[in-house]
């Protein structure tokens, strides 16, 4: 295949990326596989901050995920990947990579940082979750972070667990069932020191379990952060109304529809290319209510500022949206 040929190919979300090579490739459960990629020349790797996660093409397609490793001046990304036989085939590529395979990935994108001046950071994954929770832990230990997690697995299930003691010690707490897991969950949101920020990562009903628990007990917002896998795991979403500015129209979101599939259903077009809020390029402006941010695009900071959302997964918290369309 000629250059150009092969940059023809590239999927948008990895535009301006890299060309990595796969250097291991080791079971780290029965379906769960951690994959190691390195520059192909053994050259340095861009740094990044812990929480991000790095878009890897498949065939014409492509995947976001989290990064395992350590951001600081690495010269391997690993990601880990829990193979789903139902999906669009993106884990079950990831699962047929051998070492010596080049694969094309974007570069490193944070979207599930720590934040800075927070006085504690609780950590609360389930399952293949996991993988951002890894990272933080891993910045907490080397910059002397204050941090605990609570991870949920199936007995015999667990990934990266011997990992994850070895970097928390006693502030890790593990639990294989939901009731042991529910009581931890209520000591650990009504005993934290103030300004402590939570993360959760997981299926999206064990996030908005947590999320709402620590929401009625009181936990401002802007102290909740949650890292969804990706469009794949989507629900269909409650249905919301939007104004279009420019043009005076009023359209219905139903649920299971995307925005961006609403307006397409009513001829307005959007530049859009990857459709699982990975490449940023079907953004639009919001001029009034609060989206509901479900892309790995825009960084926390821009999330908080409501102005910009991703159409093909994002939806509505406010009953309305207006945008500038
Ligand atoms: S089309 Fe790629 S983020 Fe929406």
């Amino acid at each position: 295949m000629t250059a150009a040929a092969l940059q023809l190919d590239l999927h948008p979300a990895v535009e301006g990326g890299l060309q990595l090579e796969v250097t291991d490739v080791r079971p780290e459960t029965e379906d769960i596989l951690c994959i190691t990629f390195e520059d192909p020349l053994g050259g340095p790797l861009p740094p990044f901050v812990a929480g991000s996660h790095l878009v890897v093409q498949y065939g014409k397609g492509a995947n976001a995920y989290s990064l395992t490793g350590s951001g600081d001046a690495p010269s391997q990304y690993s990601i880990s990947v829990l193979r789903c036989d139902g999906g669009a085939g993106g884990s079950l590529a990831m699962h047929g990579l051998a070492v010596g395979d080049r694969v094309n990935v974007s570069r490193p994108r944070s979207s599930f940082a720590p934040v800075a001046n927070a006085a504690h950071h609780l950590l609360i994954a389930a399952g293949i979750g996991i993988t951002p929770m890894l990272s933080h832990a891993r910045y907490a230990a080397e910059w002397g972070g204050d941090a605990s997690l609570i991870y949920v697995y199936r007995p015999g299930a667990g990934a990266h667990v011997a990992e994850a003691r070895q970097l928390l010690g006693e502030n890790l707490t593990e639990c294989n069932g939901r009731v042991r897991f529910q009581e931890v969950l209520a000591e650990a949101l009504t005993s934290q020191k103030l300004g402590t920020h939570l993360y959760v990562c997981g299926p999206d009903s064990f996030m908005e379990t947590v999320l709402a628990q620590a929401r009625s007990l009181g936990w401002p917002k802007a102290r909740l952060h949650s890292e969804a896998f990706g469009a794949a795991e989507f629900d269909a979403g409650d249905p919301f109304t939007v104004s279009l500015a420019r043009s005076g129209m009023k359209l219905e979101v139903p649920s299971g529809v995307s925005l961006l599939e609403a307006l397409e259903n009513v001829g307005k077009t959007v530049p859009n290319m990857c459709r699982k809020g990975i490449c940023g390029e079907c953004s639009l402006t919001v001029l009034r209510g609060k989206p509901l941010h479900r892309d790995l695009y825009l960084t926390d900071q821009e999330k908080s500022e409501n102005t910009t959302m991703m159409c093909c997964v994002s939806r509505s918290e406010d009953q309305e949206l207006e945008l500038d369309l």
